[in-house]
């Protein structure tokens, strides 16, 4: 597979008419009892959860947008790819080790996981470091709720995160050549992961998630670029020192560890200071809408960078 950088959002390039043929195949693959009408594959499961707060009054990206847009390299680097080439990923059974710096290292079955953490509805803008957004139902928990339950030690300063590897569902993942290293890993500061506003959404839009946003447990991080959002999550540890992270081991000069929304600092490719709400018009000029610092959430986690450049650190 060729490597294709970030930058290059492949919808964008891809003709409108190849586009269109897309939508004609969700509607065949509709008809064909493949996905629900909404775009979700069949077989999602309702999720109950009480409304979290964070809400925004903005409008909801659709569902549809929600989950054919989608950048999720282990099945392919455009980004109809996820939707396309997920059918195959089997995100159940499934479990989640958490381990390292912990006093009491765990294995969770994601079913007995969901069933006993407090699931809550979270809105959360997304913005991708391609310069896109999205406004996002999630249903989840916060990841500080799973970390209490097996104890950080105090040695313990930063969350690492894995993906699965499964090259036999994962299309991305097979022949010679490889965008990225697998696994997918991602990480945290312990105090950003403990964050209130950061969480584990095992369901968007009321149901559990689809193979392409991430099933069946991913990270969202709502005021980082959407990179450290990791999804298919198996592993978390809690580490002492800073962990590699995917994008950034792919080119360090491009993509740093915090990855805070920061409209002053450019990427070194593209502007950073506004971004194309997916669904709206805005590809260019007036329809644009202005990158907020933190994403608009600095009033939330601006105080955990205090004393940090976060020009250097970005
Ligand atoms: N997680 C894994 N394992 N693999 C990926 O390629 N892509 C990241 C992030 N998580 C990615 C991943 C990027 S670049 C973005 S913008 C978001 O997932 C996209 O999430 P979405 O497809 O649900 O919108």
């Amino acid at each position: 597979m060729a490597y294709r950088s970030p930058s290059v959002p492949s919808s964008e390039i891809t003709p409108k008419s190849v586009y269109l043929r897309r939508r004609e195949f969700l509607a065949g693959a509709v008809a064909a009892g493949l996905i629900g009408v909404s775009g979700a594959p069949v077989g999602a499961e309702a999720l109950k959860a009480s409304r979290g707060p964070y809400a925004t009054d903005e409008k909801l990206t659709s569902l549809e947008d929600v989950t054919t847009y989608n950048n999720f390299y282990e099945f392919g680097t455009g980004k109809t790819d996820p939707a396309s080439n997920s059918g195959n990923f089997k995100p159940k059974p499934w479990r989640v080790k958490v381990d390292g710096l912990v006093s009491k290292p765990t294995e969770f079955d994601i079913d007995e996981l969901i069933a006993q953490m407090p699931l809550e509805e979270r809105i959360y803008r997304m913005r991708c470091v391609e310069a896109w957004s999205m406004v996002i139902p999630w249903t989840g928990f916060q990841l500080s709720e799973l970390l209490n339950k097996v104890e950080p030690l105090s040695s313990a300063k930063y969350v690492a995160f894995e993906t699965v590897v499964r090259p036999d569902e994962m299309p991305g993942q097979q022949g010679l050549f490889q965008p990225l290293d697998w696994p997918y890993v991602e990480g945290l500061r312990l105090d950003e992961a403990m964050h209130p506003l950061t969480i584990l959404a095992v369901g968007l839009y009321g149901e559990t998630l689809p193979n392409q946003n991430g099933a069946p447990i991913r990270l969202v991080v709502p005021w980082k670029y959407g990179f450290k959002g990791i999804k298919s999550i198996v592993r978390i540890s809690l580490v002492d020192k800073q962990p590699p992270t995917s994008w950034n081991m792919q080119n360090a000069r491009e993509y740093g560890f915090y990855a805070n929304v920061n409209p002053e600092v450019d990427h070194p490719r593209w502007s950073q200071a506004t971004e194309r709400r997916i669904g709206e018009d805005g590809f260019f000029g007036s329809g644009r809408r202005k990158t907020l610092p933190f994403n608009g959430y600095g009033e939330q986690v601006a105080s955990l960078y205090s004393g940090m450049d976060l020009k250097v650190y970005y």
